[in-house]
């Protein structure tokens, strides 16, 4: 195993005579502090004047951005909301819901369909290996024609049906195709990010309320955002007021959702 790792010759180690990654798993993570963090946060809709410290809220956009994505093409944006003017606007938008009022940070989150292309070769740039295996260039190469929806999802649509009948004899990915598809595609990975963002909160000791309940239109307008860059959540934090929370966390019975088949 090599001991000086750098970005382009990093740690490997020899496994059935190849030389592979080598990246072991942490060990000694303290589980009841992770519960504390899960188990803690709720959606708090009404905070206090204290602000969040500006490097709080960097190093929780930093988790946030860790969040396992869809080909590691990290489909979201983040918009900090912070002139004063944008942010009674965004406010309003969120029909003046009590959570966006009170709360110091507002933070909109966006899913991007439309950075596959630049992405994708942005990845084969920085690949962080001295060599890109042949696979993941190829990979690489075709994710962005994979995505290309075409007019009134005509391309698409002549997709599904090739990929329906290779679909006959084997297993195969059926989407993403559609705009629609594509759509739900980076709003996975973007709000995977969302969650990690409001944990990162929690663990720094402030709370956070994910709110969907935007005007899309006014949000889109006042982040002037292209046709591939849609709004997906808009996250309040801030700190927690003492009657924050408004009632007790409700779950069903998890028989209702998990299910050993
Ligand atoms: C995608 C999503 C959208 C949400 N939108 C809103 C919202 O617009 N306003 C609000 O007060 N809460 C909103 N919430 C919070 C939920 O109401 C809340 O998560 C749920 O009632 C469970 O409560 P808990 O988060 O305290 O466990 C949203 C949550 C999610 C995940």
């Amino acid at each position: 195993m090599s001991t000086t790792a750098t970005k382009k010759s990093p740690n490997t180690i020899l496994v059935g005579g190849k030389q592979r990654y080598y990246e072991p798993a942490p060990q000694g993570i303290d589980l009841e502090s992770f519960r504390k963090v899960v188990t803690s946060r709720r959606s708090v809709r009404k905070f206090t004047a204290t602000p969040v410290p500006r490097a709080v809220v960097d190093d929780c956009l930093d988790m946030a951005m860790l969040a396992p994505c869809s080909s590691g093409l990290q489909p979201w944006e983040f918009y900090v909301v912070r002139s004063a003017g944008k942010k009674a606007a965004l406010v309003k938008a969120c029909m003046s819901q009590s959570a966006a009022k009170t709360a110091s940070e507002l933070i909109v989150c966006v899913a991007r369909t439309d950075r596959v292309d630049e992405f994708s070769r942005q990845m084969l740039r920085e690949w962080p290996m001295p060599d890109v295996p042949p696979l993941v260039k190829r990979y690489y190469q075709l994710i962005p024609y994979h995505y290309t929806p075409g007019p009134l999802d005509s391309i698409a649509m002549l997709k599904k049906a090739a990929f329906s009948v290779g679909g006959l004899f084997t297993p195969i990915p059926r989407g993403p195709h559609t705009h629609a598809e594509i759509r739900l595609w980076a709003a996975k990975s973007a709000a995977l990010a969302c969650e990690n963002l409001v944990l990162a909160f929690r663990a720094h000791g402030f709370d956070t309320c994910m709110m969907e309940g935007f005007d899309d239109l006014r949000v889109r307008k006042l982040l002037k955002l292209a046709d591939g860059a849609f709004p997906i959540m808009v996250v309040a934090a801030g700190e927690r007021a003492d009657d924050g929370v408004f009632w007790p966390q409700v779950r069903f019975d998890r028989k209702l959702f998990v299910h050993e088949v």
